[in-house]
């Protein structure tokens, strides 16, 4: 069994996955997101503290493994440097002092990994990876051969989800609340710019569209002067010009790759509005669309140690000394 461990950014997860089967014989995780409410975003040094809490007690619930244990595996990259550490210190410690290999896995690596966790998905593959640090498109051929095609420039999908629900004063993670507050918005009540319309560039920015949702709060009076009608009508035409620029830009991507299957993840591809959008544009080029399991899509330790099946299988071992973050934007 490998034991895996998550803790990149504000979620503590451990997962033990069955190396024979691949099943996920224990999973769990202890989100932050109410410590973190407050401040409308992720505090470093505050989720540093909370995994340093939490991930003992996820660890004292995974002994009647222990023995069985023949690796562990932990996210050393991209995140947060303090709370990638937390999860590091307590990986090398268990790989010590039991005498099993460590494994490094790289987290938007453990991402896509996500869609095989449930079920043996093929590769290659096309995947849109939207989560709170990032959006790219990345070709997957294989395990050792992934190639990013299109990437952010700026805001990352989540991140701008989060922006915008903090501007409108409405907490964090901003992802959900805008959702089911578009809902009920009219998405054509503010004609907000859709990001690089008329450029040939295949890449993502979400920064421009995030500043004129905060023109329209301003014009409308502040947060204060927002009803809650407005909120939901500023939520919906956000979630259109973002849905309408990732769906154009892919487009691009779509015209000229003929891998047949399309993959979404991350935290933002719980997003239903964003999957209807895909699952329109797979049709139409005729495509498979692939989604993990909604507790799969945001940050969890199963699919760190999905990801470290294959690594343990191929011997990708990494020195307890050696093992460092390697800090990124997350
Ligand atoms: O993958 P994830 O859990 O963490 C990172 O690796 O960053 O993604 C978290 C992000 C947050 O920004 C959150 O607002 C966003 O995913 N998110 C969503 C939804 N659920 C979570 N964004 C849009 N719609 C959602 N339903
Ligand atoms: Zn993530």
């Amino acid at each position: 069994m490998i034991l895996s461990i998550e803790s990149s950014c504000d979620d503590s997860s451990l997962a033990i996955t069955e190396i024979a089967t691949k099943k996920v014989l224990f999973h769990k995780k202890i989100s932050q997101e109410a410590e973190h409410a407050c401040y409308g975003g992720v505090v470093p040094e505050l989720a540093s503290r909370l995994h340093a809490v939490t991930l003992p007690k996820l660890l004292e619930e995974t002994k009647p493994y222990f023995d069985k244990l023949k690796a562990v595996a932990v996210t050393n990259q991209p995140g947060l440097g303090v709370t990638l550490l937390e999860g590091i210190a307590m990986a090398k410690t268990i790989a010590s002092l039991q005498k099993i290999p460590l494994i490094a896995v790289h987290h938007l690596k453990g991402h896509i990994y996500s869609l095989f966790i449930e079920k043996e998905t093929t590769l290659p593959l096309l995947v849109l990876l939207i989560s709170g640090g990032h959006t790219q498109i990345i070709r997957v051929e294989s395990f050792e051969r992934m190639e990013i095609l299109a990437t952010s420039m700026d805001d990352s999908v989540g991140e701008s989800y989060d922006k915008v629900a903090k501007m409108m004063g409405l907490g964090y993670p901003g992802g959900p609340i805008i959702e089911s507050l578009a809902l009920n918005g009219d998405e054509d009540r503010f004609d907000l710019p859709v990001p690089l319309r008329n450029s040939k560039l295949i890449a993502f920015s979400l920064s421009g569209l995030k500043n004129a949702v905060r023109l329209e709060i301003e014009k409308l009076g502040g947060i204060e002067g927002m009803s809650k009608q407005d909120k939901c009508d500023l939520s919906a035409s956000f979630q259109k010009a973002l849905k309408l620029h990732l769906v154009q830009k892919s487009k691009k991507i779509f015209k000229s790759e003929t891998i047949k299957d399309f993959a979404i993840v991350g935290g933002a591809s719980a997003n239903k509005y964003i999957r209807e959008a895909y699952q329109n544009l797979c049709n139409e080029f005729d495509k498979t669309l692939h989604v993990a399991p909604l507790q799969y899509c945001s940050d969890n330790a199963a699919m760190i140690g999905r990801f470290a099946l294959e690594a343990y299988q191929k011997k990708q071992f990494i020195d307890p000394y050696e093992i460092d973050v390697v800090v990124t934007k997350k």
